[in-house]
């Protein structure tokens, strides 16, 4: 049971740092806002049954944790670093070398790593091709092959790239060193069936219908089932999912989470450079109602970093009072005095680590 707020969560993690995995849905925007809203005392273990990168656990930085996903690569991973199978120095050596191969060959070394990934697995492979695909996506073809095309970047592994990644693997021994964390691939229903009382289950499963490969395939009945599993358990619990953005609204929300403690976090990503081109999407963590903190209070906006904002606002689930939504152009007004003032005294909570839009291009002098 939640226990007052003297307990691990609530927390807030201002300088949340990026784990050696890159994934599609990774959180890193949402884990301050995540720490900020659940309330829990640690009795337990924090349970993920859709681990990713594994950005949440690495910073919120539970005792004892149950961590899951289908992805046996991203497990392995993992469970190799645990075992100290692979190193910093390990990962240095394999991509000093074979980024140094890289910058010889191009496109051909690159899918020679992956073919031979596909054909033997391996966790430095695995490393090396997450941080030099396409975009750094993950994608796997209905074998479950890798099938990221290369990111055309030969020179990828520089040393200050290489360095980044080890500091990232030296990061995540440290933190696991001494904790009692458990990593296995399995499916999403076999971690929550294991479930007791004083865990606490984290869910983030796939967008329905987005992203789909071998590892992602999540329908609306995978979605449904997993509502119903979450009602189901003993313990405390809160969803990650997508709500709305300029275009379209998460019907399956309104229809399958309620009931629960809504909290929503703003923030704005861009589909080209100029600031009209940005959108803004809203999260919601729906919360097991008497495993929500008191955010409202607990938030502050002198709290958080002065430069352009992203939002969080508290609000109630529809069941309770409807939806409460705040638009764009409110969000902007909140850059003027006037605007921050009103928002601050609002329910409504600034949060920034970025600047949420980039400065326009200067044009050019041509006439
Ligand atoms: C949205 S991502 C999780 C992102 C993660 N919270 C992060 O911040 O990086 C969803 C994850 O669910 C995993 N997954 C998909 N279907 C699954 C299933 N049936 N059971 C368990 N994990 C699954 C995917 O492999 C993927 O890593």
């Amino acid at each position: 049971m939640a226990d007052g707020e003297s307990g691990f969560l609530p927390k807030p993690v201002p300088h949340v740092w990026a784990p050696p995995v890159k994934c599609q849905g990774i959180k890193t925007k949402l884990v301050d806002f995540i720490g900020r809203s659940v309330m829990w005392n640690g009795n337990g273990r924090w349970v993920e049954p859709f681990l990713g990168s594994g950005v949440v656990l690495f910073n919120l930085c539970p005792e004892r944790a149950l961590v899951c996903d289908t992805n046996a690569h991203i497990i392995k991973l993992y469970q190799d670093i645990q075992s100290g199978t692979v190193t910093p120095r390990i990962v240095r050596d394999f991509l000093t070398e074979n980024g140094a191969r890289l910058a010889r060959h191009g496109d051909s070394f690159y899918y020679d790593v992956r073919r031979q990934f596909n054909d033997e697995g391996g966790s430095l492979r695995f490393l090396f091709l997450n941080r030099s695909c396409f975009n750094g996506v993950m994608r796997f073809n209905s074998k479950g092959g890798f099938n990221v095309p290369f990111g055309h970047k030969p020179m990828r592994f520089s040393r200050a790239y290489v360095t980044k990644i080890v500091n990232q693997v030296a990061r995540a021994v440290e933190t696991m060193a001494g904790r009692d964390w458990v990593f296995k691939t399995q499916a999403w229903n076999t971690t929550m069936d294991a479930c007791a009382e004083n865990d606490f289950v984290y869910l983030d499963p796939p967008y329905i219908g987005r992203h789909t490969d071998y590892y992602n395939q999540w329908s609306d009945a995978d979605a449904e089932a997993l509502a119903r599993a979450a009602r189901d358990l003993r313990c405390g619990a809160a969803l990650s999912m997508w709500k709305e953005n300029k275009y379209r609204e998460n019907g399956h929300l309104g229809e399958h989470w309620t009931g629960y403690v809504w909290r929503t976090f703003s923030h704005f990503y861009h589909v080209g450079p100029t600031e009209d081109l940005r959108n803004q999407m809203t999260e919601v963590l729906a919360i097991k109602p008497g495993y929500e903190s008191t955010a409202g209070s607990e938030l502050r906006q002198k709290d958080t970093p002065s430069r352009i904002p992203r939002r969080v606002s508290i609000s109630p689930s529809p069941a309770q009072l409807g939806f409460v939504l705040r638009d764009a152009s409110r969000a902007r007004r909140g850059s003027s005095v006037a605007g921050r003032r009103a928002l601050a005294t609002a329910d409504a909570v600034m949060v920034s680590d970025k600047p949420a839009t980039k400065p326009p291009r200067p044009r050019s002098r041509k006439s």
